[in-house]
């Protein structure tokens, strides 16, 4: 396979975990590279399911599995997702699971900004996921963050902590929220500090390992909708999400990609605040939710629904330079009678074929469809082309003209087994 990106498409949600876990058998490593545990990654494998925030999903194949220094990383929820995925019999020891040392952490202080910014905000919340990512990454930009690496040292760790709590207690003292001592969170720290080191390794020599394989599978979390310069500014998440980020945050080069699988869902779902042109806020959105199960993974809100939207896909493909696509929960399309594509939208009376940054024209767009017959048979758990209806693959032959790309893997359920490929 050699080294291959896994990237979603849309606004997060796409299958990832599932496709991820489905091609591992073929890789020797798979890496995290980008965003935290607001990630939330499915896998189901037998009667059994498990839900991976930080963890890449690899682990689940025993894989040896790095998290890269693009990522944000919460150690108590590491730990605590660490905890779960051994109770369910995976065992998971320093030597399978590398973390980069200039990581940045989340610390109890970056999940109560965040989600005292957003009560703030009231109607026009972002929706975040309340776990700290955005304060974290605004605090690497700020050369202010606690990295893995000044947990080795008392002195560095306490001048690292006073830098960083002059920032947040002047923040926290104007949302009228308590201030916090140096004192305290080395105390939340302590419980995980030694163990989160034995994970700990030099970016450089997770990179020679990962060198040493001929293939290393990168997973992308959140989708490139959700990209901070890319995506729906400013209802984006706070990292990059497409393959460019791979390079910065997974220890790895520029040259060591060699392939990006593009995920797609066979519709479109966001969660969260933001642009959604072809949202359903009718029966066929409700009817999606149900039949998709689209329940947020991390935060337990519903998923918005909406027909496939070409205009955004064809930017996240031409942006992430993706070939091929794997198109997952097809089968969720099963019993419609008419499916809708948009290809293009229309604002006033001009025609677009990609989303406009400025959002004061966001309320404007209307979507321009093309209606396709649905098939109205079941698709559920098809392994082979041919067990596919006709217009099912008629569908996926107009999903993958109106976005030039070929689909190389079709999912119709959430199992592994429940797989196409061609
Ligand atoms: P991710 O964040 O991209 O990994 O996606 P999530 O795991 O958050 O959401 C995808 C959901 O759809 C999960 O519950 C998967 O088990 C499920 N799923 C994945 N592929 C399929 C599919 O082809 N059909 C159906 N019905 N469910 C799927
Ligand atoms: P996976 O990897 C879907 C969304 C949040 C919110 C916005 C910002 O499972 O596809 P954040 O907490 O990142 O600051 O929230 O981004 N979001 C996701 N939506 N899937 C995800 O991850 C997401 N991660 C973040 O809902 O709208
Ligand atoms: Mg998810």
């Amino acid at each position: 396979m050699g080294n291959t990106a896994i990237i979603g498409l849309q606004w997060g949600d796409e299958g990832k975990g599932k496709i991820v876990d489905f091609l591992a058998d073929k890789f020797d490593a798979v890496v995290r590279f980008q965003g935290g545990h607001n990630a939330g990654h499915t896998i189901k494998v037998g009667d059994k399911t498990y839900k991976l925030s930080l963890l890449p999903s690899g682990i689940i194949r025993g894989k040896f599995s790095v998290i890269g220094s693009g990522v944000v990383v919460d150690p108590i929820a590491l730990f605590s997702e660490i905890k779960k995925i051994e109770e369910a019999g995976i065992k998971i020891e320093s030597e399978k699971l590398a973390i980069a040392e200039n990581a940045c952490l989340i610390l109890s202080v970056h999940r109560e900004l965040d989600q005292l910014l957003e009560s703030k905000k009231g109607e026009k919340k972002i929706g975040t996921t309340g776990r700290g990512i955005g304060p974290a990454y605004e605090d690497r930009a700020g050369r202010r963050a606690v990295r893995i690496c000044d947990l080795m040292d008392d002195k560095i760790l306490t001048e690292r902590l006073e830098n960083l709590l002059f920032y947040h207690n002047l923040l926290r003292k104007s949302l009228g929220a308590e201030i916090v001592t140096i004192q305290q969170i080395i105390a939340e720290l302590e419980p995980v500090r030694a163990r989160l080191l034995t994970h700990a390794k030099p970016a450089f020599e997770i990179a020679k390992k990962l060198n040493s394989f001929a293939n290393v599978m990168f997973e992308g979390a959140q989708g490139a909708l959700l990209d901070v310069t890319y995506g729906t500014y400013p209802f984006v998440t706070s990292s990059n999400t497409m393959a460019g980020q791979i390079a910065l945050g997974s220890c790895l080069g520029v040259a060591d990609l060699h392939k990006t699988i593009g995920i797609l869902k066979a519709y479109t779902t966001r969660v969260g605040s933001g642009p959604f042109p072809t949202e359903l806020e009718c029966e066929i959105g409700n009817f999606l939710r149900i039949e998709g199960k689209e329940v947020g993974t991390v935060t337990g809100r519903d998923r918005r629904c909406g027909w496939f939207d070409a205009v955004l896909v064809r930017q996240s493909i031409q942006l992430s330079s993706v070939k091929e696509v794997a198109l997952t929960k097809l089968d969720v399309l099963d019993k419609l009678e008419k499916i809708k594509i948009c290809v293009g939208y229309k604002i006033g009376d001009k025609t677009f074929d990609y989303l406009p940054q400025a959002n004061h024209l966001w309320d404007q767009i209307e979507p321009i469809y093309e209606e396709m017959e649905g098939w109205q048979e079941s698709s559920f758990g098809a392994k082979t082309l041919a067990e596919l209806p006709q217009k099912a693959r008629n569908y996926v032959k107009r999903i993958e003209d109106l976005c030039s790309i070929k689909a190389s893997i079709i999912s119709t359920g959430p199992k592994r087994e429940e797989t196409i490929i061609l």
